[in-house]
């Protein structure tokens, strides 16, 4: 992968294809409802996501050589998890989200798929961040977060990283192009039909961020991870560094 210079982004090599379809419907079954009639929302969506979107396979690469216990901020319905055991990572896992009804339901989906590894909770990290030490993944929440939010946050988690840890972002980008309009109207949508509780409110431009991360002693690699969807949608992942 390559570094940002001057906000002109040259292509990664971050994995740009999502998991197989075979993969999808597997994890996918988790989020089946209980009865036949039940409302089956998780399970297309989660079948939609892992058979469309590049973005666990680019996490799953970016995590792979590192046994750190993992944090997932804003960890929605928990597919992660899911896909961390079908890539045999098995990381202690730990997700946090400030929307109560998705943390009960990726709490079912992850006892229905025997994940005994992971484990959920209710928080909002504006407010507060549980104790953790080892690797971070915040995988399209940065935009929820305000300005100040986004950076307490990101203070925050350099601390936690443990030597050999990771802090695998996903985020959109503020870099004026199509891609980022596109990304902001669609994160807007989806707070309006109810999707997300949370309204967008701050996209992190590239040299703000790298600037942030290194200068507190992280190596950082950016790379596009928006495969064929029509989004802005960047991978960073940084790390102490070792030399
Ligand atoms: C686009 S979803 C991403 C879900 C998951 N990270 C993934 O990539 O599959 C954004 C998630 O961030 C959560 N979120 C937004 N603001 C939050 C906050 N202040 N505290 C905790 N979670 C938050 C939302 O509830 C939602 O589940």
């Amino acid at each position: 992968m390559t570094a940002v210079e001057d906000g002109d982004f040259v292509a990664g090599t971050a994995a740009t294809r999502p998991l197989g379809r075979d993969i999808g419907l597997r994890i996918a079954r988790a989020y089946l409802p209980r009865h036949p009639f039940g409302n089956r929302w998780d399970y297309y969506y989660a079948r939609a996501k892992l058979g469309s979107d590049p973005l666990y396979s680019g996490v799953l690469d970016a995590l792979r050589g590192s046994d750190a216990p993992l944090l997932d901020l804003g960890c929605g319905l928990g597919l992660l998890a899911h896909a961390l055991h079908h890539d045999g990572q098995p990381l202690a896992y730990h997700g946090i989200d400030n929307d109560a009804a998705k943390i009960a339901r990726a709490r079912r989906a992850a006892a229905k798929a025997g994940l005994p590894q992971a484990r959920f909770e209710v928080t909002d990290l504006a407010l507060m961040l549980p104790e953790h030490r080892g690797s971070v993944a915040i995988l399209d929440v940065l935009q929820y977060l305000s300005a100040d939010a986004q950076l307490g946050l990101l203070e925050h988690v350099v601390a936690m990283l443990t030597p050999g840890a990771r802090l695998v972002i996903r985020t959109g980008l503020d870099d004026g192009t199509r891609r980022g309009h596109t990304t902001r109207v669609t994160d807007r949508l989806a707070n309006l039909i109810g999707w997300m509780q949370s309204v967008p409110k701050t996209y992190p431009d590239a040299a703000g961020l790298r600037g942030l991360l290194e200068g507190a002693g992280l190596v950082t690699t950016f790379a596009p991870l928006y495969g064929s969807t029509p989004f802005n949608n960047w991978l960073v992942v940084a790390e102490r560094d070792s030399t």
